[in-house]
């Protein structure tokens, strides 16, 4: 069964918070921040993100994209709502979650520049194991990452993943089939890291 179907967008999305972090439906005035996640450098370099990208983008994506996964059931995907280094709390990333078969996820994210650095990615990540497990009733999480990004890692790390190895020519980047990294999370699995920091470079293709 793919995950839950959700007719009434956005009525029926959930609000789930962890302190400053908010896992909320997305709006159309999220546009402008999505535009700058999504030509930062970063993401460009580790997301399949389209390359150029604008606001007209940004909006069909909020606007048909987003919805469209929630009302299939083929990804729910949450805005994650924190405060900026100017004070305003706003749009500052995205926190999926992709049907990946009877009671399998796979978790995908990424968040605003501006943002980085501070662990709200992991609370985000959090949040969403917690829908994905205590309200979906899903039995295991899957992750994957271009080998070679570290802060990807780290997160799946810090979230409790165990990490599985490489995949050979897995991933489609922009056309191109590169390696993964692959890491899995079950829902009776303890809370934190599975063990000591690794950065995966003695996992590199
Ligand atoms: C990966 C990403 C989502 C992390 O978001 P975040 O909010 O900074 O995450 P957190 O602060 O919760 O944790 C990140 C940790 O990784 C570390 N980190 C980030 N980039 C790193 C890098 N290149 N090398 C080593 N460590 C790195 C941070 O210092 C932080 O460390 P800490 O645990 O000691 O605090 C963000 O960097 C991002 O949006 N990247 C681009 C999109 C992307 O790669 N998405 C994932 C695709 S699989």
């Amino acid at each position: 069964m793919p995950l839950p179907g959700t007719p009434r967008f956005p009525d029926d999305v959930p609000t789930l918070t962890a302190g400053d972090v908010t896992l909320r439906v997305h709006r159309a005035e999220d546009a402008p921040d999505a535009v700058v996640q999504c030509t930062d450098p970063v993401s460009v370099r580790w997301t399949t993100v389209p390359h150029p990208y604008d606001l007209e983008m940004a909006k069909g994506w909020l606007g048909q994209v987003v919805p469209g996964g929630w009302e299939s059931g083929s990804e729910h995907a949450f805005a994650i709502e924190t405060t900026h280094p100017d004070g305003v709390r706003r749009f500052s990333g995205t926190v999926s979650l992709r049907d990946a078969g009877p009671g399998r996820g796979e978790i995908a994210f990424g968040a605003h520049p501006d943002v980085r650095g501070r662990g709200v990615m992991t609370t985000a990540v959090d949040l969403l194991m917690r829908y994905a497990f205590d309200t979906l009733g899903l039995r295991v999480l899957v992750w994957y990452a271009n080998v070679g990004n570290v802060g990807s890692r780290r997160v799946a790390w810090k979230s409790g993943f165990t990490f599985g190895g490489t995949m050979h020519a897995w991933l489609d980047h922009r056309g191109e089939t590169t390696d993964a990294w692959v890491a899995t999370r079950h829902r009776d699995d303890p809370a934190g890291p599975r063990g000591p920091w690794d950065d995966g470079s003695g996992q590199s293709a």
